[in-house]
């Protein structure tokens, strides 16, 4: 099992995994168009950290934008494929992400939209109803969704969340 970082590079391996991860949030997350949803993934702003199986089959991902200057990330989409839900690989996933954007984007904090029965899973994985980054560094870079709960997660700048290289 991986957990990738992915952009749209257009390498063979990378085209494969976004359209496995684009499969996987078009099903998890209903309410989200299809076309939204594959605009986003495909995007070159956008990162992706996706779960591997071995064989190369997408389990999972979450899909964000790196607003570098701003230094937050608005996460997406988050989603782990029906049949492996509640194994831990949700937890896993974020920590990873976290690690990524910290190394590779040099992100602070993730802002996002939880749907409401995901505020539980967010709220796991450190993330808090309270803003308390600046409004001026993220009001108005965001677009504004209602139907989800606006969440905050402070990525630390030293705690290890992997065993990565950080
Ligand atoms: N409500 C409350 N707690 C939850 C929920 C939930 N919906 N889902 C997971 N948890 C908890 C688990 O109990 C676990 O707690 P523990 O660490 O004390 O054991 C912890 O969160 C991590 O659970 P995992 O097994 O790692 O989570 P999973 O692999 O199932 O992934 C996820 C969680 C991504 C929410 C998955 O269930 C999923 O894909 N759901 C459908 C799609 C979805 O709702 N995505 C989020 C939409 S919002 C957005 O994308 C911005």
């Amino acid at each position: 099992l991986a957990f990738e970082y992915v952009d749209n590079d257009n390498t063979a391996n990378h085209n494969m995994w976004l359209i496995g991860l684009k499969n996987i949030f078009s099903k998890q997350l209903p309410n989200m168009p299809k076309e939204y949803i594959a605009r986003l993934v495909l995007d070159r702003r956008h990162r992706s950290v996706a779960i591997i199986r071995r064989g190369g089959m997408v389990l999972g991902g979450i899909t964000y934008r790196p607003f570098h200057a701003q230094g937050f990330g608005e996460i997406a989409f988050c989603a782990v494929t029906a049949i492996e839900q509640v194994k831990g690989f949700g937890a896993r996933l974020m920590n990873f992400t976290k690690e990524f954007a910290r190394a590779r984007d040099h992100l602070t904090h993730f802002l996002t939209y939880a749907d409401n029965n995901a505020v539980g899973y967010f709220a796991k994985q450190g993330f808090t109803k309270e803003i308390t980054l600046e409004k001026d560094r993220w009001v108005g870079y965001i677009k504004d969704y209602d139907g989800g709960t606006l969440m905050e997660c402070i990525i630390s700048d030293r705690l290890p969340y992997t065993d990565l290289p950080g």
